[in-house]
């Protein structure tokens, strides 16, 4: 793939506005952007009931657009949950199928393509105190792209709000397409042709059902530093603070200054989302990071979500070249992996498969 000769599948975000503004028109969705740069509210598509594959196109076009979707109070239960999520799997040949639940954690009873975020008191990670101090001088801490780890990283995750505490348990979304815009003329040039080592680490969960866990699916990837999305042709600074561990090729202390460089950077095109009840999420996992919140553990409250996600492809730099692996297996849709059996043994799943990886919260 060369990007300069390449047609992105979907469109440009040009593009995608025509057609939104005509589906707009014809009152097929109407979305409410959240910023300038990130997210939109999203209504008049009912995703309790199933969608028409116009309906599914409209949606993954203001996906695509916008990177984040949000829609309020929407109250869907486990079954509509997953049915949304293999509908959107059909919007484009670059995403694949449903995972399960998560494909280090494993998944919830009965559902094996829902896994289950939660935070309370008693799940406070170990390594909390350890976090937060990173977090007060490095603020960038705990934002990730989910799995990179992994040779081909989700290309979409979905979160929805089952208990929602007041006042605490906030996410933080970021646009790494606006990231990689807004970077100055040097740093551009410098990082579209480096690449990245991305590491699942045990980091203090090692000896834990967590840490179990991410032993038995150990994955290490190199990714580019700046990818193109297949879908729109957007170039991506694609950073994922929480999984990657240094430049490949590059000193460590030349790594690191260049990695808190673009991470401060990239933290500067962030939005907050405050989750009411019924809530779903949809984020484009090749062009944003996240970061779950904190604060649940010392409110005294507790904080239950519902995470779906889609397999994605492995990613591909400007000159074409895509994604390697160093270790481990490829992520694999729920049926590959219910198949394989490569779940069995992992328990760290629910409460557990909320524990921290090193010093950055994974889910969401
Ligand atoms: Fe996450």
């Amino acid at each position: 793939m060369n990007s300069a000769l390449t047609k992105p599948t979907i469109g440009t975000p040009d593009e995608i506005d025509v057609r939104l503004a005509a589906a707009e028109a014809k009152g097929v969705i109407r979305l409410k952007r959240i910023t300038t740069r990130l997210g939109a509210e999203v209504e008049g598509v009912d995703l309790k009931n199933a969608l028409t594959p116009a309906q599914i196109a409209v949606v993954y076009d203001a996906l695509l657009r916008h990177k984040v979707l949000v829609f309020k109070k929407i109250g869907l239960n486990h079954e509509q949950q997953v049915r949304f999520t293999y509908e959107l799997s059909e919007a484009s040949p670059n995403i694949g199928a449903p995972t399960i639940g998560h494909t280090v954690f494993g998944h919830v009873d009965n559902f094996p393509e829902i896994f289950s975020v939660y935070q309370g008191e008693k799940s406070k990670p170990r390594n909390m105190e350890r976090y937060e101090a990173s977090a007060a001088t490095h603020p960038w801490t705990g934002y990730h792209c989910d799995i990179t780890a992994c040779v081909n990283p989700p290309s979409i995750g979905m979160l929805r709000g089952a208990i929602i505490p007041q006042g605490a348990g906030d996410t933080n979304f970021g646009n790494l397409a606006a990231a990689y815009d807004t970077l100055d003329e040097p740093t551009r040039k410098q990082v579209e042709t480096l690449w990245a080592e991305h590491e699942y680490k045990f980091g203090k969960t090692r000896g834990s059902e967590a840490g179990d866990s991410i032993a038995s699916r150990r994955m290490v990837s190199h990714h580019p530093l700046v990818t193109v999305h297949p879908d729109t042709g957007e170039k991506i600074l694609y950073n994922s603070p929480g999984f990657l561990k240094f430049v490949v090729g590059m000193s460590e202390s030349d790594s690191t200054e260049l990695l808190h460089r673009i991470w401060k950077h990239s933290v500067e095109y962030t939005i907050q989302h405050v989750w009411d009840e019924g809530d779903l999420v949809v984020w484009d996992e090749r062009s944003t990071t996240h970061r779950a919140p904190t604060d649940i553990y010392s409110s005294g409250t507790e904080r239950q979500l519902y995470r779906t996600t889609l397999v994605g492809q492995p990613l591909h730099g400007l000159n074409g070249d895509a994604s390697r692996i160093v270790e481990g297996e490829p992520m694999l849709s729920c049926e590959e992996e219910l198949a394989s059996q490569m779940h069995v043994g992992r328990t760290g799943t629910s409460v557990t498969g909320n524990g921290f990886s090193s010093a950055f919260p994974e889910p969401g």
